[in-house]
């Protein structure tokens, strides 16, 4: 079952609660018997010294047989008598010697005894009679109620003693306690709230990062069960979002698509239907170059628009994806090696790869990649420039990849565009020649435009990013990230 962790709070506050209750109870009790039994000693030493007093004038009457002595000793005995019988009465509860009755009785019969040589008359005994026997008993008896007060009030300060040890007792084990509960508090909350709050903080991070997998449940309490709850129904109801946004966009992108490829195949086809109906106006003419010319131009076109076929099939294409560690050096080079005839003379490639680094690829299409961005480099390098090709680590997990011309540059506001299919800046001089092609054969690079939007798919693939920084004039760097840490082949 689980206990929420408001029902959990209230737990633990009420065994401090009733903790810290017991041990001020105690004390609050400690100090009472204390202070009560202070009063008690005060008392009994005053009973004490009432009975000392009256066993001075007892002494003094058998010394001297004075009667006024003897009154005095009778006195002092019944108001010793009023004081025990106080204290029986207030305080025997907390009198250490519980046999206060027979001490009365005892000082009852001291004082009757005193009281009966009074009215006896006594006189002084012959002097070689030596001390009578009633003189000796009454003196027995008065000793003995000496030592019975005395005893009590000894047994009251033992008391005392015990009472102030406890209390001090008392203190250190509410100290004690409050130690060890705080200490418990802590660990509740370390256990129940702050570790499940980390997990959370945890879950929801990933989630940002774009993972949108339900939060595994939470054991820590009623909250966060309903907490967890909440966030994995608003995660699949992003996911559901989600869903519908990339179906949204799939939309969208297959209309772009589309239309590019409409418009893409469009020109060579209308440059094509316009030689081929001009040969078939011609075809009796004479002049077999100008027709060699346009069949030429046509065939040129149809080179073009095969081109266009070719890049939207390996834009659309789904062959297995596979993974191996690849030698990163060798890769550039391999893919070095197929753009060979494209290297203008004025173009020096420098490529800073250290011989052993590997990283897991999949090497066919992280060539695709790599041969994109390095013939865009070399073509936007038409005045000659350098092509660095470089591989390292940014961090413990991310290697990188980077491809940087010093050609033209990218501006800003293409900055943007360039990874969307079909966007290109290569269109050269078809477009300007009211759809005729140049017939001169100079060869403009024209470009699909779906280079880097192939790219983009592939590194995404792998799961990593490409980042692009350009200057207008100074050159253009991409940088692939890849979210893998480079492995060195020994
Ligand atoms: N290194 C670069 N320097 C300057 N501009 C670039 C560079 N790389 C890409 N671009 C710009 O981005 C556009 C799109 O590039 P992308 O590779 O997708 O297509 P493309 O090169 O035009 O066509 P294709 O790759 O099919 O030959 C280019 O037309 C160009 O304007
Ligand atoms: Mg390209």
């Amino acid at each position: 079952m689980q206990i929420s962790i408001r029902k959990k709070v209230a737990m633990t506050l009420g065994a401090y609660i009733l903790v810290a209750s017991v041990l001020w109870l105690l004390i609050f009790l400690n100090s009472l018997t204390l202070n009560e039994k202070l009063r008690i000693i005060e008392k009994k030493e005053d009973l004490l010294n009432t009975i000392l007093e009256a066993r001075r004038y007892e002494k003094n009457f058998f010394l001297t047989f004075n009667n006024a002595h003897l009154g005095e000793a009778v006195s002092f005995i019944s108001m010793a008598e009023g004081k025990l019988q106080d204290i029986i009465t207030h305080h025997a509860r907390y009198a250490a010697t519980p046999d206060l009755e027979r001490s009365l009785a005892h000082l009852k019969d001291y004082g009757v005894s005193m009281g009966m040589l009074a009215s006896s008359q006594s006189k002084a005994p012959a002097p070689n009679a030596g001390p009578a026997p009633r003189q000796e008993a009454i003196r027995a008896l008065g000793r003995e109620i000496t030592e019975e007060i005395e005893t009590m009030v000894q047994n009251e300060r033992q008391q005392i003693n015990r009472l102030i040890r406890d209390a001090r007792f008392y203190h250190f084990a509410a100290l004690g306690g409050i130690l060890i509960l705080s200490i418990l508090v802590f660990v509740f909350f370390l256990v129940n709230v702050n570790r499940p709050l980390k997990a959370l903080e945890r879950a929801i991070r990933h989630i940002a990062a774009g993972h949108y997998a339900n939060i595994p449940a939470i054991p820590a309490g009623q909250e966060f069960e309903s907490l967890v709850n909440s966030l994995n129904h608003m995660i699949n109801r992003l996911n559901r979002r989600n869903q519908e946004l990339i179906q949204a966009r799939k939309m969208a992108s297959l209309g772009t698509l589309t239309s590019g490829v409409a418009h893409e195949l469009n020109n060579p086809l209308n440059n094509i239907s316009t030689s081929v109906q001009i040969v078939l106006e011609e075809l009796e003419d004479d002049d077999i170059d100008f027709k060699r010319e346009l069949l030429q131009a046509a065939e040129k076109e149809v080179v073009r628009a095969r081109d266009i076929v070719r890049a939207l099939l390996e834009f659309s294409r789904q062959s297995p994806f596979s993974i191996k560690p690849v030698a990163v050096k060798s890769l550039v080079s391999d893919t070095l090696k197929l753009i060979k005839g494209e290297l203008p003379s004025n173009v020096t490639v420098d490529v800073k790869i250290e011989n052993d680094i590997q990283a897991a690829l999949d090497f066919r299409r992280m060539q695709q990649v790599l041969l994109n961005m390095m013939l865009n480099g070399i073509q936007a390098m038409d005045q000659g420039g350098t092509l660095t090709i470089s591989a390292f680590d940014l961090d413990d997990h991310t290697f990188c990849i980077e491809v940087s011309d010093t050609g033209c540059g990218i501006p800003d506001e293409n900055l943007n565009k360039i990874f969307d299919p079909f966007f290109s800046t290569k269109e050269g001089r078809r477009k300007s020649e009211n759809g005729m092609l140049p017939y001169d054969g100079i060869l403009e690079p024209q470009g699909t435009g779906l280079g880097l939007a192939i790219c983009h798919g592939i590194v995404q693939e792998h799961g990593g990013k490409i980042i692009v920084r350009s200057k207008v004039g100074e050159g253009t760097t991409f940088t692939i990230r890849l979210p893998i840490g480079r492995t060195h082949d020994h």
